[in-house]
């Protein structure tokens, strides 16, 4: 990346216009259309910044571009808007001087871009932290939401702010940003109910219905689609580049971050709502018996939906749009309104409510960013202000935002000459005064408090009797006909001048910045800003909290009979305040240019451009900068760079840098009258003399570089030479010292050679000398020895002669000693070996005895004790392996067979095991539980395998007594009417012959005799003794029906036999059986069991026959009567 050091390093044009030479205007456009083609949007007028609008982002505003600009001197680097606020932020922050940032420029010029830059570049150079960090995020995020609910599309501008704007930003003495005010000023809310063509309402509207939730949408009431509000223009609802949606999640996430609460979100956008709901209400008129029309709600829906979401009476609004109270002076008169002032009513209270939800949200917003510390805090005021409008209908709000401009043009003026000369004073340099248009006669013109036109206004509204616009209008043709600024039909026709442009409803202002023709129509009436009593205490009645805030008069109990402050009149005072405050800071000027009116890149349109620098006073601005000297350079910075020019002074200059730059400048021949010399500054009057010195100073660069190339190059050949050197001296030393190493080792070993033989040969001698002397000591000790050994075995012979002789008689005497001992010895062996071998014999001879005896024994049993053992091994082992049956009768497993021959064993003892674990268990049983599966036993006998139902009665262990006849109360009577114990008590079907449906008997079984009885009653019914009693029948199937038949000719026969049905046949027919078997008396019960039985009833034999049925039968068997003889009962397939 290209590194500049100065502003005149690379230039495209000249960055500076202090330095254009020539100075016109045609050369001022030209050096703008040259940087604005070369992508250089930012150039200077001394420290003012003119800020092309490029239309399309350019890399400039990157984090690195933020670096390059941070603390470095204003002109030091090409023209940025971070220079100035660096500029401004270090002033601020080093020397205690509060700033304030001046944006102007007309709509679209980017001066709120302009505003975000600087906010964002201080964000990015000053202090870091959480807190600080948690500032900075509030103060920028307050942006997106100001410019939600007060920019807008309009022809000139696709995010036009429709509001002034002045913010603070407050800082520490470290410059560490504390916190924020905001000031605003006026609101354009005519928008709200009416835009011209072409253009939006406010960007929120449009956001809301495109960015929230279908569920926020039906909360407030909303539909997605533009075109059912009537407030919201169509024509331009969408807008090329604007992502309304995604804008709306900005909003929110800003609002978030700014410190708004949920319920506070919800209720501004609660808010919104209404105004659009509002715009929907339209009127019909009511003819009266007076002959006025009175105004009607003509569909209550959207007022309906508006009240509910704010919580007001829908009655006491509809009131409010139709009739209008008048007080004055303690007396209250009512008067309906007509459909025109209906609507009037209602479009007033859609622009206050927004206007004053716009306010309360920036006194919202002040809350959150309001420094917390109460010490004494810098300030940065940043001002971005809705630019000089000229439209072809100019109405009130047109004319305020100009007289705002006119203001600003004015301070701009006054502080830019003012620093001009403070700057000439503190430098003590001659000042010469310098002519340009001051608009002070314009401000006078609309803010002047006698004949001013806001205050003619004022009094206009004030006034009683009937005013209009165009009295309004007289007024002013009176009073200002003869300002040289002012212009009407009515003036110019007095003079006989005629205008055709002039209409007549019309005034013109020759501002500034140009001709502006305001139309009078509405002037008053915006500047009265009448909102009916009446709707303002409808508002106050609402539920809805913040609407009740924002409607403070509608207070009954703080009724106001004063009128309220003029529009023009709380602007005019507000612009008032701005100005005093500006004055007291430092100002800073960024003046933006639109270039072109397409709103696109790379178009430079000339007239445009020209028409702005003209009115913005721009060429003037750079003569009054010139007015003396055209370039200004601390002595310092003129001396380093330009120090190179004089032998003097280069390369370091050692005295003062005023004395240097004035040795300088005399070594370059710069006549006298081209600069003077300030107390801090060089002052250089034309800018070709800097010109010419920076041509100079190019040209030495290049003696320089070339210089410094050959001082460079010399260096490097010599540094290299110096090198080779040293390293040859290196080289050689160490071989001298390898030379001399190996001479040494030679000379050092012939050395030792030579020591070696000296020092053996010296060796040698002392060891011959040694030896000898040894061997003489040798031979005298070995004379010695031969002597005394002659000496020594001489005595020894003596002694050896009397020691013989001495033991020649002791061996005699143990000679024969010894034989003596030998012969005994002998015979005592002789005979012990006798004895030993008698004994070895003998042993022989038993051992041979038992080897005999054992051999016998052991063919006679070893193989059956083995086989007894195996065998006994073996059934150990399976009889453990028994083990592990249980001792349950129903537990059918058994061990598999282990071994072949134990095969009859294994079954038999399977048997016996099985037999004898059935006796155990059977021993456990009590007398009753014994008598049970006897019964049970019997039943498996007589049933099993030959009724189908068997299987099922299994597991239902026989109860006997199902009716409980002892204790239940109801069968007492029935009880004790039983002779003998009830063996079975239960509940049975008696099947009725004549249609085969059952009646329900109580069942009672005896030893002796079986009896029927009524279920309900007791009554016994029938009462039959056994004996009596022939068969029962029952059918091989699941059913319960049984018969029971009489025998012939017995005395119970007559009544016939009885047909049954039972839950508990098998019960029942066993307990008859077993009653049959056991009495002594008594033939055994026949049981016949077949699927077709003959039954007597009465007379008659009818054959009863079970059939199989299909599943429609149900669960249960029913019987049916087929005819006289048959009564068909069918049962369920199992
Ligand atoms: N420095 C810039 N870089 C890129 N685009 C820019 C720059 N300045 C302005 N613009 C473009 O120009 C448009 C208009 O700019 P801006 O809204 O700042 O104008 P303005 O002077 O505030 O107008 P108004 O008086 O209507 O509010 C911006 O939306 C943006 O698209
Ligand atoms: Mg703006």
């Amino acid at each position: 990346m290209e590194v500049k050091t100065s502003l005149l390093d690379n230039m495209i044009g000249v960055g500076d216009m202090v330095l254009l030479e020539p100075l016109n205007e045609d050369s001022f456009i030209v050096n703008l259309r040259n940087r604005f083609d070369h992508n250089e949007i930012y150039t200077y007028i001394g420290s003012v910044v003119i800020s092309m609008n490029p239309y399309r982002s350019l890399p400039i505003y990157t984090p690195q571009k933020v670096e390059e600009y941070r603390n470095r001197n204003f002109y030091e680097l090409s023209p940025h808007i971070y220079a100035l606020a660096d500029e401004a932020y270090r002033s601020l922050r080093d020397q205690d001087k509060d700033q304030c940032i001046l944006i102007t420029g007309e709509s679209g010029a980017g001066k709120t871009e302009a505003s975000k830059l600087v906010m964002s570049y201080v964000a990015a150079v000053c202090g870091k932290g959480q807190e600080v960090n948690k500032v900075k995020e509030q103060l920028l995020q307050s942006n997106p939401v100001l410019e939600a609910f007060g920019n807008a599309k309009t022809m000139r501008n696709d995010n036009s702010s429709r509001f002034g704007k002045y913010m603070d930003i407050e800082f520490d003495f470290k410059g560490d940003p504390l916190g924020g005010v905001i000031s605003n000023y006026l609101l354009e809310k005519s928008r709200v109910c009416k835009q011209p063509r072409g253009e939006r309402n406010f960007h929120i509207f449009y956001q809301l219905l495109s960015g929230a939730s279908d569920d926020t949408l039906m909360k407030l009431k909303l539909d997605r689609d533009f075109s059912k509000y009537n407030y919201l223009s169509l024509d331009s609802a969408n807008v090329n580049g604007l992502d309304d949606a995604a804008s709306f999640r900005t909003v929110r996430n800003a609002m978030q971050i700014v410190g708004f609460m949920e319920a506070e979100v919800q209720s501004v956008l609660e808010l919104v709502a209404a105004v659009l709901k509002l715009g929907n209400i339209e009127f019909k008129p009511e003819s009266r018996v007076n002959g006025f029309d009175e105004s009607r709600v003509k569909d209550k829906n959207d007022l309906k939906e508006m009240c509910e979401l704010l919580g007001i009476e829908q009655s006491v609004l509809e009131r409010a749009f139709s009739y209008r109270t008048v007080e004055a002076k303690m007396e209250k008169m009512s008067t309906t309104l007509n459909v025109a002032q209906a609507y009037y009513a209602r479009d007033a209270l859609a622009k206050n409510l927004y206007s004053r939800l716009f306010s309360w949200l920036v006194t919202r917003i002040n809350e959150s960013i309001k420094a917390q510390a109460k010490t004494r805090h810098k300030v940065m005021g940043v001002l971005d202000i809705y630019g000089f409008e000229i439209f072809e209908d100019n109405s009130f709000e047109q004319f305020i935002i100009n007289y705002c401009n006119e203001k600003l043009q004015q301070i701009f003026i006054e502080l830019t000459l003012r620093e001009e000369q403070e700057e000439y004073i503190r430098e003590d340099i001659e000042w010469t005064n310098i002519e340009y248009f001051n608009n002070a006669i314009i401000c006078d013109l609309i803010e002047n408090n006698q004949n001013g036109i806001l205050a003619m206004l004022d009094e206009e509204c004030l006034r009683p009797g009937t005013v209009t616009d165009d009295t309004f209008l007289d007024k002013l043709n009176t009073i200002c006909a003869e300002h040289q600024h002012f212009e009407s039909r009515l003036n110019k026709n007095s003079k006989f001048l005629t205008d055709h442009s002039l209409p007549h409803s019309c005034f013109r202002i020759q501002h500034y910045a140009g001709k502006v023709l305001y139309r009078v129509e509405g002037f008053v009436d915006k500047n009265n800003d009448l909102l009916y009593r009446d709707l303002s205490q409808a508002m106050y009645k609402a539920t809805h909290s913040l609407m009740r805030q924002l409607f403070p008069e509608g207070n009954p109990a703080k009724v106001n009979l004063k009128r309220p402050p003029t529009a023009g009149f709380q602007f005019k005072a507000s612009v008032g305040v701005l100005m005093k405050n500006l004055q007291t800071k430092n100002p800073n000027y960024i003046r933006c240019i639109k270039p072109n009116d397409k709103k696109v890149a790379h178009i430079f349109t000339d007239s445009l451009v020209c028409h702005q620098v003209r009115y913005l006073g721009l060429v003037e601005n750079v003569r009054v900068r010139r007015a003396g000297y055209a370039f200004r350079q601390p002595y310092e910075s003129c001396l380093e760079r330009y120090k190179m020019l004089c032998k003097k002074t280069w390369p370091h200059w050692r005295g003062p840098a005023r004395d240097g730059v004035e040795v300088l400048l005399t070594d370059c021949s710069v006549p006298t009258e081209e600069f003077a010399y300030g107390r801090s500054k060089i002052f250089i009057r034309n800018p070709r003399t800097l010109f010419t010195l920076e041509e100079r100073r190019r040209a030495c660069l290049e003696d320089l570089a070339t210089l410094i190339q050959k001082i460079y190059r010399g260096w490097k050949s010599r540094t290299h030479f110096l090198l080779l050197k040293k390293s040859q001296v290196v080289v050689a030393a160490w071989y001298r010292r390898y030379a001399q190493q190996n001479k040494y080792q030679k000379i050092k070993s012939a050395t030792l050679v030579m020591q070696s033989f000296v020092r053996g040969w010296k060796a040698r001698n002392i060891l011959r000398q040694l030896k000898y002397e040894k061997r003489c000591k040798e031979a005298v000790t070995t004379i010695a020895a031969y002597w005394h050994g002659t000496q020594a075995r001489r005595e020894l012979r003596h002694l050896k002669v009397a020691a013989r002789e001495k033991h020649a008689v002791s061996v005699i005497w143990a000679g024969w000693q010894g034989t003596k001992a030998r012969r005994e010895l002998r015979r005592l062996k002789e005979e012990a070996r006798r004895k030993h071998a008698v004994a070895i014999i003998w042993a022989y001879w038993l051992g041979l005895q038992v080897r005999r005896e054992y051999r016998k024994f052991f063919r006679a049993n070893a193989g059956k004790k083995i086989y007894d053992f195996t065998i006994q091994r073996i059934m150990q082992k399976y009889f453990l392996g028994l083990k592990t049956t249980t001792m349950s009768p129903m537990d059918n497993t058994w061990p598999a067979k282990p071994y072949g021959f134990l095969e009859g064993a294994h079954t038999q003892l399977r048997r016996i095991f099985h037999l004898w674990r059935c006796k155990k268990y059977r021993g456990q049983f009590t007398e009753e539980k014994k008598a049970v599966y006897e019964e049970k036993l019997e039943a498996s006998e007589i049933f099993k395998d030959k009724k189908a139902l068997y299987p099922s009665s299994v597991s239902q262990p026989f109860k006997g007594d199902y009716l409980e006849i002892q204790k239940n109360p109801k069968y007492q009577k029935l009880n004790s009417a039983m002779e003998e114990k009830v063996l079975l008590a239960d509940l049975v079907n008696k099947i009725n012959r004549a249609n085969g449906k059952g009646s329900p008997r109580l069942f009672l079984l005896t030893k002796s005799n079986f009896v029927l009885a009524d279920q309900k009653t007791g009554q016994v019914k029938a009462s039959v003794p056994l004996p009596d009693l022939a068969s029962v029948s029952v059918s091989t199937q699941s059913d319960g029906f049984f018969a029971l038949k009489l025998k012939e000719g017995s005395a119970s026969a007559s009544k016939g036999d009885f047909l049954l049905s039972s839950e508990h046949l098998i019960e029942i027919i066993t307990k008859l059986h077993r009653i049959g078997t056991t009495a002594a008396d008594r033939d055994q019960i026949n049981i016949d069991i077949s699927d077709e039985f003959l039954v007597q009833f009465k007379q008659d034999k009818v054959c009863v026959k079970f059939i199989q049925g299909g599943p429609k039968n149900g669960n249960s068997a029913a019987c049916k009567r087929k005819n006289n003889r048959l009564l068909e009962v069918s049962v369920p397939s199992p």
